[in-house]
């Protein structure tokens, strides 16, 4: 069975609230093991750059609450090229680490299969950190729930000042592929519709849907955008839709990178600490090219190359029929 005595953490893509109780889960599960560990700054291209230090388990001390990550991140586009991934593990053999733990998204991910194929004597286990929820083998990904929650937050005050003024808000949110953070918010705000990547919105349906909220007598209306829907961009869309329905006041914002930051919910916090004890362990047991997930409420592993080649998950269409019906 393959042994490991150093290990590398690094976070790697978007930043996820929840990153930093791994990264705390990781260097003291692996310490209490008797293993080495190294922090990698900016993801991928600290591995290049050669950036690195040693860690101890005070080097993680009071940072289950810190939004961002202490390691830093980055999207690396060196380390796509085999120029970028020879230095990356020509670093690693320097220091000695023999497995590495990278947490972040389908990108990190990507990265992270091509390179252990390349250099298979380097054990790496991935954890699913992006606010996106949009991986294979994990119910729930670092970040989602915290992201969620605060963009409730905010349309729930935007519901405040629509209803005061009778108008109607178009909401962007963050999700280039997924409608993950769309659709719960949609759930949790009553959305008067939700347009999602995964689905595209027929536009007139959209314009009568808004029509008859007026003569429902609604006050305001909310239509929450994600950022990949096919008609484009929250703009966009309301700009097509104010020329139809005259009667609204139609205002739009967008959310943008806030939410990504803000200190992890419980659930990431507890997320972030069994994923990261989780993946430490896998690597002890003497796995590679894996991912830790959490399904059932139990830990699962699934390979990389699952995680990756499945991320084409199902739209809830269920969920998105019962928003549909809680908001007439
Ligand atoms: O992958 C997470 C995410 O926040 C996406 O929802 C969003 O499309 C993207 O990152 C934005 O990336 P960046 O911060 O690099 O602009």
């Amino acid at each position: 069975m393959r042994k490991i005595s150093k290990l590398g953490v690094l976070t790697s893509g978007g930043d996820a609230p929840g990153m930093n109780p791994c990264i705390r889960s990781v260097v003291r599960t692996a310490i209490y093991n008797g293993l080495q560990v190294v922090g990698i700054r900016r993801g991928y291209q600290g591995l290049i750059e050669d950036d690195m230090y040693d860690m101890n388990t005070r080097s993680v001390s009071n940072i289950l609450d810190l939004g961002g990550t202490i390691l830093k991140t980055a999207r690396c586009l060196p380390f796509r090229t085999d120029e970028g991934m020879e230095t990356a593990y020509q670093n690693l053999k320097k220091h000695e680490i023999d497995a590495i733990v990278v947490i972040g998204g389908d990108g990190t991910f990507t990265g992270a299969l091509r390179f252990s194929q390349k250099y298979p004597d380097i054990a790496v286990l991935g954890v699913p950190g992006t606010i996106d929820n949009d991986l294979y083998g994990s119910t729930y990904t670092l970040g989602f729930d915290t992201a969620t929650n605060t963009v409730i937050e905010a349309i729930d005050k935007i519901r405040d000042t629509a209803d005061a003024h009778d108008r109607l808000f178009f909401i962007e949110v963050m999700g280039r592929d997924s409608g993950a953070i769309a659709l719960r918010a949609g759930i949790s705000c009553g959305a008067e519709a939700i347009l999602l990547p995964e689905k595209e919105t027929a536009i007139e349906n959209l314009i009568e849907n808004l029509k008859g909220g007026q003569y429902n007598k609604k006050s305001s209306s909310i239509v929450i955008v994600a950022e990949g829907d096919k008609h484009g961009g929250a703009y966009d869309i309301a700009k097509i839709v104010q020329k139809e329905v005259k009667f609204y006041d139609v205002k739009v914002t967008i959310l943008g990178h806030l939410q990504r930051g803000g200190s992890p919910s419980a659930f990431d916090r507890i997320l972030g600490s069994r994923l990261g004890y989780a993946a430490v362990n896998a690597l002890i047991a003497g796995k590679s090219q894996m991912m830790v997930g959490l399904e059932a409420n139990h830990i699962k592993i699934t390979s990389l190359e699952e995680a990756l080649n499945q991320h084409d998950f199902k739209l809830e269409e269920d969920l998105l029929q019962m928003a549909e019906i809680l908001s007439i």
